[in-house]
């Protein structure tokens, strides 16, 4: 999605915006651009050249005239308009003394452009964008300052969306006003930033702050008609630049997986205390409240809606309470019945996925109590909802989720155990015991992610195959979904998962000898099933993959392939099984010749609907 950097103040340079611009690269763009107020006015370098746009951008810095107190920079995500250097962000005015960049969508682009059109203004671009700064332009040919021109076309914007914009008569200011769309101010050093996420500004910046809704607030000088820095609540952020710097691996995606061990650990660590109890002040809602929850209904999009279906299993094993997950893009549409007995859960790593959050919105709306599972400390979500579990897994720029997937499986357990020990369905003792046994599976998540060059040696013979199916019944279905996501989302190729037990009601009429199967099956109760299940495939020609636990040699003769992970408790069995799938996914991608950290067509956080 878009990604937005803005910077003022002494000896602000285009080159530090650029390097918060890079820094959002993972979220995925098409084309870039800069601006800058100097003595000459607004000058602009923009630049289409696909994923390469912002090492073409770099090429050009020199072009801006240096020593310029106040840079936007923008990283466009195509909506409205191709993905050309006419449509590439920042926007001017038919002035040029207006500049502005934009994430989000305006709904009602058609009838302002048509209005702006019908005015007599010329549009370079076919973007919604620049509608945008033909209104603001009218505003203040109409005499108004502009923190007020900047708000009152706001106003008459409908849609999702942050706005930062620059006006050629003060190159001291930066405007920027957003709703639901990410943005956040910081400082440090004696300047000033609007970012779309922290990580973009981690080296300039050292103090951060929440920016509200629906209000014009200016950086850098005081400006009439919009509040500054002071107005604003900060945010405790506690990542270091050198979390989201590539050490060590060829790419963000190893890097991260190789991470996920320390990312669970520091999350359940944080939600249990010394003696092995709950840390429940992280959890502000009155445990009166929960005791008398009748039905919790998770909702999340991709791996962390996977993650919410593992916490499903969960939250009935240890709470007792009805659960039930859904696709946030299609929960928001349904009609939920939803009274204050009812929590709905939004997962999501980045707290910014406008779909969770609009579901969560909903709901609340609806009389829901809300709970944010996020690994993103002041964001959106965690914003909106009565109450936050943060994940502790650091900064993730890979695009395909690894590490806060187990995170948040581990924080969706701990809140399962504490539901059911307030329920009193557990006694404190097992609750204890629960939670300890959870922070153990750490050790078996390092010991599976040791063995990534093994798993990759057995994967070999299977990276030419283009036809994968992944099966696995109750908690090792979600599993199934993750890897075949996964594998979607880095290689591109036709991944389908199914619930085991399910396949001979149709899917087994796609599998023959080109087909790879594997199968999810964990020493549990359902072992003996999916062995079965296995019997039926290898009847059809399927080649087959197990991912077993470790010793578990009768899965193994029924497979070519045997990926072992470490035993756990059959409850925790999603924490350990889904890493060979996850190596497997970066596996195949490499042996394609694949960018893991630029997967096609894909955004980290998508912030449109
Ligand atoms: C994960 O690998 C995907 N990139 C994607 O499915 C992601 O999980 C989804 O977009 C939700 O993001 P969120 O957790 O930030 O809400």
């Amino acid at each position: 999605m878009c990604g937005i950097v803005g910077g003022v103040g002494p000896s602000i340079l285009a080159a530090e915006v650029f390097e918060g611009l890079k820094r959002l690269e993972y979220r995925g763009y098409d084309s870039a651009g800069l601006a800058l107020i100097g003595t000459g006015g607004v000058e602009v370098i923009r630049t289409a050249c696909g994923r390469h746009s912002l090492d073409d951008l770099k090429g050009r810095i020199d072009e801006l005239t240096p020593g310029a107190s106040l840079v936007i920079g923008h990283t466009r995500w195509a909506t409205h308009g191709a993905p050309t250097l006419e449509n590439a962000h920042p926007h001017t005015d038919c002035t040029g003394r207006v500049v502005l960049v934009h994430n989000g969508i305006v709904d009602n682009f058609r009838e302002l452009r048509a209005e702006v059109v019908s005015h007599g203004h010329e549009l370079k671009s076919a973007t919604d964008s620049e509608v945008i700064a033909h209104l603001i332009e009218e505003e203040l040919a109409a005499g108004m300052e502009p923190a007020a021109a900047l708000g009152s076309v706001f106003s008459r914007l409908s849609g999702h969306m942050a706005l930062v914009a620059a006006f050629a008569q003060f190159p001291g200011s930066i405007f920027g006003i957003r709703r639901t769309s990410p943005l956040l101010v910081a400082e440090g050093d004696g300047r000033s930033f609007f970012a779309s996420d922290a990580p973009a500004i981690l080296d300039v910046a050292t103090s951060f702050y929440e920016m509200p809704e629906e209000r014009v607030i200016a950086i850098g000088k005081l400006a009439n008609g919009a509040a500054g820095v002071s107005t604003l609540t900060p945010l405790a952020i506690d990542w270091a630049s050198q979390d989201v710097e590539l050490v060590g691996h060829q790419s963000f995606y190893e890097m991260e997986l190789s991470q996920e061990a320390g990312a669970f650990l520091d999350t359940v660590s944080s939600l249990i205390d010394e003696g092995g109890g709950a840390v429940v002040d992280e959890l502000k809602v009155d445990p009166y409240e929960l005791k008398r929850l009748r039905k919790v209904t998770v909702v999340g999009c991709g791996t962390s809606y996977h993650a919410g279906l593992v916490g499903r299993f969960l939250i009935e094993h240890f709470a007792k309470v009805p659960v039930e997950v859904d696709v946030a893009s299609e929960y928001r549409y349904r009609d939920p019945i939803l009274d204050d007995d009812a929590l709905v859960v939004g997962v999501s790593q980045s707290g910014e996925s406008l779909d969770t959050i609009t579901a969560v919105k909903g709901a609340a709306a609806a009389g829901a109590r809300t709970l944010a599972v996020t690994n993103v400390i002041g964001s959106q979500l965690s914003r909106l909802s009565d109450t936050v579990l943060y994940t502790r897994a650091g900064p993730e720029v890979s695009v395909a989720s690894t590490k806060t997937h187990l995170s948040q499986i581990g924080a969706l357990a701990l809140f399962a155990i504490y539901l059911g020990e307030l329920k009193g369905h557990i006694y404190p003792e097992e609750a204890r015991e629960a939670r300890n046994s959870l922070r153990k599976v750490a050790a078996a998540i390092e010991v599976a992610l040791e063995r990534k060059r093994g798993y990759e040696e057995k994967l070999a013979p299977f990276v030419g195959t283009d036809r994968f199916f992944f099966i696995g019944r109750n908690l090792q279905y979600p599993v199934a979904l993750e890897g075949a996501l996964k594998l979607k989302e880095l290689s591109y190729l036709a991944a389908e998962a199914y619930p085991a037990g399910e396949l001979k009601h149709g899917p087994i009429a796609m599998l023959d000898s080109e087909a790879v199967v594997v199968a999810l099956v964990p020493r549990d109760r359902l072992r003996e099933k999916v062995l079965a299940n296995i019997e039926e495939v290898r009847a059809r020609g399927a080649r087959v993959i197990v991912v077993a636990f470790d010793g578990d040699d009768e899965a193994a003769t029924l497979a070519e392939a045997a990926l072992f992970v470490p035993e756990v408790r059959p409850i925790w069995s999603p924490l350990v099984t889904v890493v060979p799938l996850q190596v497997m996914a970066g596996a195949v991608a490499r042996s394609r010749g694949l960018n893991l950290d630029r997967p096609r067509n894909l955004a980290k956080t998508v912030t449109v609907e």
